[in-house]
């Protein structure tokens, strides 16, 4: 039966954590991934993460099975930190969370969910949008189609061509949106756009579907959820995929939830009965370390306390290296302007070069970004951005 297998390229994204280690050359970056990276080029763990482990390793008392849901604690808490306490729909009893394997494994039992409960919907997309939704909504037998979203001449964002688009959209459609820190822009629409967009959503009605992977790494944990409060007051229905891979920094914990918000709390349960059919038909129930450790976290005033300001770091950080790297370009005497990288927030910019001289910057200088030129900011520090500036410029022939 493997009589005719062959092997396929590795994915495009995972594939450079592989080349970029087996690279020998001292001054090679990494420059792919989407990982948070401190001044010495490390991924730590928080200290409010290392503390909540111990208490729960203290007062564990049992590995035994938690059903399909997970830990509960932990979906309350992650639903009501991003809807808001206060929410409507929450109140109303139209909201439910099923943890999942991290935010991947929410956004495929969100696309599961959409192609069990009506077989015929179809999904748009942002025009670029995170490599892995190309590939992860027709693998669950969902129709990925895309919507206008990032101008390359400009670098921004193109917004009236993309409220033209979704004004296409109606009822039984789903609309997918990056509620920040757009991967691979680093685009996000402003405060008033949401809302033009929200309007949108509601005048035409159709489902948004938000993925949120990056909350706290743009502006704040409050605003980067704007897009899901507005959706969640203006819409029937919703479905958010969430992650705490970057901003708890526990990547590989896979601490994840799917979110669905209905129109009445019957629908609302009905979702979630069909949300636990699906995952126990895939991995029968998800892994509770990580969402434990969250959970424990999100109930210990002290312990979000100093999440929120460990969080806060990291997006000053990643901030000042936007504004840093776009500062030493212009210095630099390069005279295309990359002044829009200082503009646009989170893990990634888009530099627009071609695949010729991403390749060169891999070949020649051990420069590791995927062949969009999307680059993971977090990875610069005072030590790489001068030997990236260089690279850059001999890459543009400048
Ligand atoms: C990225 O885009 O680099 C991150 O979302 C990590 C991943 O799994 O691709």
């Amino acid at each position: 039966m493997f009589e005719h297998v062959k092997a396929i390229p590795p994915d495009p994204i995972l594939g450079l954590i592989a080349a970029h280690a087996a690279d020998s050359n001292p001054k090679k970056i990494d420059l792919g991934i989407g990982v948070y990276r401190d001044e010495q080029g490390n991924t730590p763990m928080l200290d409010c993460v290392v503390k909540a482990e111990k208490i729960l390793l203290e007062t564990q008392t049992t590995k035994t099975y938690l059903g399909p849901p997970g830990v509960v604690g932990f979906n309350q808490a992650i639903s009501a930190l991003i809807l808001g306490a206060d929410n409507s729909a929450l109140r109303e009893g139209r909201v439910r969370t099923v943890q999942t394997p991290g935010g991947t494994g929410a956004l495929r039992v969100g696309a599961d969910l959409i192609h069990t409960v009506s077989p015929e919907t179809e999904v748009w997309a942002s025009d670029p949008t995170w490599a892995n939704h190309l590939a992860l909504f027709p693998g669950a037998g969902v129709t990925l189609h895309s919507y206008p979203y990032y101008d390359a001449e400009t670098s921004s964002l193109r917004f009236e061509a993309m409220i033209e688009a979704l004004q296409q959209r109606g009822p039984g459609d789903i609309v997918l949106f990056h509620a920040c820190c757009h991967n691979p822009s680093g685009i996000s629409p402003d405060p008033e756009q949401w809302q033009v967009i929200a309007d949108t959503a509601s005048a035409r009605g159709f489902t948004p579907m938000v993925d949120i992977a990056y909350m706290g790494l743009e502006r704040g944990v409050e605003e980067d959820c704007l897009a899901i409060r507005l959706f969640s007051e203006q819409c029937p229905e919703l479905i958010f995929a969430s992650s705490c891979s970057k901003n708890f920094a526990m990547y590989r914990e896979r601490a994840g939830a799917i979110t669905v918000v209905a129109e009445d709390s019957q629908k609302a349960a009905a979702l979630e009965s069909i949300i636990h059919n699906i995952t126990r038909k895939n991995y029968s129930m998800p892994p509770a370390h990580g969402p434990a450790v969250v959970d424990i976290i999100l109930h210990d005033d002290a312990l979000k306390a100093q999440w929120l300001a460990e969080l806060k770091v990291m997006r000053n950080r990643i901030n000042g290296l936007r504004k840093t790297l776009s500062e030493k370009i212009a210095a630099s005497g390069i005279q295309r302007d990359f002044s829009f990288i200082a503009r646009q927030s989170g893990m990634f910019s888009f530099m627009g070069l071609s695949v010729e001289q991403v390749h060169r910057l891999r070949d020649e200088f051990a420069i590791y970004t995927v062949n969009s030129a999307r680059v993971n900011v977090a990875s610069f520090n005072e030590s790489n951005m001068d030997y990236f500036i260089e690279a850059l410029a001999a890459v543009l022939d400048e």
